[in-house]
């Protein structure tokens, strides 16, 4: 077992578990420096594809789409000048790689097969977990903009529901550089929004479907943690994040997870036709 009996049972009643030191920082030297790699190899002028939460999503585009499969790099809104060119080095201009590390990158795939992932979710009560998707979240310095209050399952639907969320502190997140925020107990409130692709047309859509206010309804709070951290979340648990507000980036590294045998929905985004289920 990788969660206690109070783990599981804090899990279940608050929507969120915080786990410190499951990683040593051996271990997440090798993330940052994997992920690095990837950067450097980033060809900017190629692909300049933004990622940003303020737009209701509507800047989703092929590069987004196809990074199902594959290992695409997402700049911050705020590294790019008007005229499109970026105002810093490339290392720090990256918002996020996604959504295929898992996959495709040796030390992701190598990482993720780290059996602690596998005994957790199985505490949880998954049967055949597998990984769908996972990102590299850099929260640059200065730069790393807000993620706004969302729920994980309006981006991965699925029959039954049934995602976890696991972010892996690659390195210390504390209410200045944009740790996360969680409402406890708030997984027990309804999807609030759904986003879906028309694939004809090949175009993303976020609707409402709740419009109860994100703030008010359950009092939020931070979930600071050290690196080698693990925070595991419910699908519907609401999360925010901060724009990093100091001088020091805040990596992470996330998985989600399903079970192997759920109706994955057409209408997701997130679609992997060629790929294997990668299997904790
Ligand atoms: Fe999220």
């Amino acid at each position: 077992m990788a969660l206690s009996d109070t783990d599981i049972e804090t899990f279940r009643e608050q929507g969120f578990l915080a786990i410190e030191g499951v990683f040593r920082p051996a271990q997440m030297a090798a993330l940052r420096s994997a992920a690095s790699e990837i950067v450097e190899g980033f060809d900017v002028d190629a692909h300049r594809t933004v990622f940003r939460t303020d737009d209701r999503d509507s800047g989703r585009d092929d590069y987004f789409f196809d990074s199902s499969e594959a290992v695409h790099c997402f700049l911050e809104a705020g590294a790019l000048d008007a005229d499109g060119s970026l105002n810093r080095d490339k290392s720090l201009a990256i918002n996020k790689i996604g959504h295929a590390l898992h996959d495709r990158e040796t030390t992701f795939r190598t990482f993720c097969s780290h059996p602690w992932f596998g005994a957790a979710l199985r505490d949880l009560g998954y049967g055949a977990p597998v990984v769908m998707q996972t990102m590299y979240i850099f929260k640059q310095p200065g730069i790393g903009g807000e993620v706004r209050w969302h729920q994980d399952a309006s981006y991965l639907i699925s029959a039954p529901p049934g995602v976890t969320g696991v972010w892996v502190a690659v390195e210390d997140a504390t209410e200045t550089n944009g740790c996360l925020w969680m409402q406890p107990g708030a997984h027990r409130l309804p999807l609030r929004e759904r986003y879906t692709v028309d694939w004809r047309a090949r175009e993303g859509r976020l609707e409402t479907l709740d419009d109860t206010p994100w703030q008010g309804s359950e009092p939020a709070v931070p979930v600071p943690v050290p690196a080698g951290s693990v925070v595991l979340f419910h699908e519907r648990m609401p999360h925010y994040s901060s724009e990093n507000r100091s001088q020091k980036s805040r990596h992470a590294f996330t998985l989600h997870v399903t079970e192997q045998l759920v109706e994955w929905s057409p209408l997701n985004w997130l679609q992997r036709p060629t790929l294997p289920p990668f299997r904790l």
